[in-house]
């Protein structure tokens, strides 16, 4: 079969995407598909339409990739895709309203508001420690910090957007779960020296990760259960990873659920792919299995 691997496009997370893309495409390959690399632009419908795969292999990250837009181009254009569909998409990519479905699911999130920067830097929101960060970016992209203590209310770049997310900060670990199709894999422990922030998660070397977890087996099987009910409860396919934070002070109390990926990173550096390895699937598998259950 013939497939379009999607990768870069324009978001803040292009970098992040081409790293993505080339892997799977590269494994894509190596499993005996046939596979173009298509950089999505503003033609992307035509460049799709030229070619006629059979399947597209969805890798691109952050907002048009994996907030619903691409996917309802695909629905138009009758293709099937890897990853989730359209309201899926949209619903996770937006850390807002997502927070809604993971609470009526009966999952543990942090309070959060939207907030304008204009209010954000006229005085504090919430009691600090609280974050600052865009609601719809991926790979801590634009993620202020406002510690404990702190007098003042940040100063944002200009390159922010006027709408923002402010939510209140969650200490502990950083844990995270894939579920491939309906199996939560495992659980990762994601050791830095400071924050897990942008070069931390892909620099070589910038993070460690501890698989499986060494955690509490209350909190390790909290993780499985609460990754497969957050990409039920969003109706999210395929693949997906949940991020989580754990306050190992306050035991089973001080697991949070962050967000739910459903784009996560396939580069060198990610974790949703160690994950499968370590359960014995491959990267290859992996991709051949995406593949498999794409859908439109
Ligand atoms: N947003 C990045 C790609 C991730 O979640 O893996
Ligand atoms: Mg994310």
């Amino acid at each position: 079969p013939k497939v379009a691997v999607l990768l870069g496009g324009p978001s803040a997370e292009r970098e992040v995407s081409l790293s993505s893309g080339r892997e799977c495409a590269a494994a894509l390959r190596a499993e005996g598909f046939q596979v173009t690399e298509v950089d999505a632009g503003p033609d992307l419908a035509q460049q799709l339409q030229a070619l006629a795969p059979d399947v597209v292999f969805n890798a691109l990250h952050g907002r048009w990739g994996e907030d619903g837009c691409v996917q309802g181009l695909l629905e138009w254009i009758g293709i099937p895709y890897t990853h989730s569909g359209v309201l899926a998409s949209a619903l996770a990519m937006d850390k807002e309203r997502s927070k809604q479905v993971y609470r009526d699911a009966g999952l543990p999130v942090v309070e959060s508001v939207l907030a304008s920067k204009d209010e954000i830097e006229a005085a504090h929101v919430m009691a600090p420690p609280y974050v600052v960060k865009p609601y719809n970016e991926g790979s801590s992209v634009g993620v202020y910090l406002v510690m404990d203590g702190a007098n003042t209310p940040p100063r944002l770049s200009p390159e922010m957007p006027e709408t923002l997310m402010v939510e209140t900060y969650a200490p502990g670990r950083e844990l995270t779960t894939t579920v491939v199709g309906d199996r939560a894999l495992t659980v990762t422990d994601i050791l830095t020296d400071g924050w897990y922030d942008y070069d931390a998660k892909y620099k070589d070397g910038g993070s460690r990760h501890v698989l499986p977890a060494a955690v509490p087996h209350e909190i390790f099987d909290a993780c499985l259960d609460y990754a497969l009910r957050a990409h039920r409860a969003l109706g999210c396919r395929g693949v997906s990873r949940t991020d989580f934070r754990w306050d190992e002070s306050r035991g089973l109390d001080g697991l949070i659920l962050l967000e739910t990926n459903t784009q996560p990173g396939m580069t060198p550096t990610s974790l949703a792919p160690e994950q499968g390895q370590s359960v014995g699937i491959s990267f290859g598998a992996l991709c051949r299995w995406m593949v498999e259950d794409a859908s439109c």
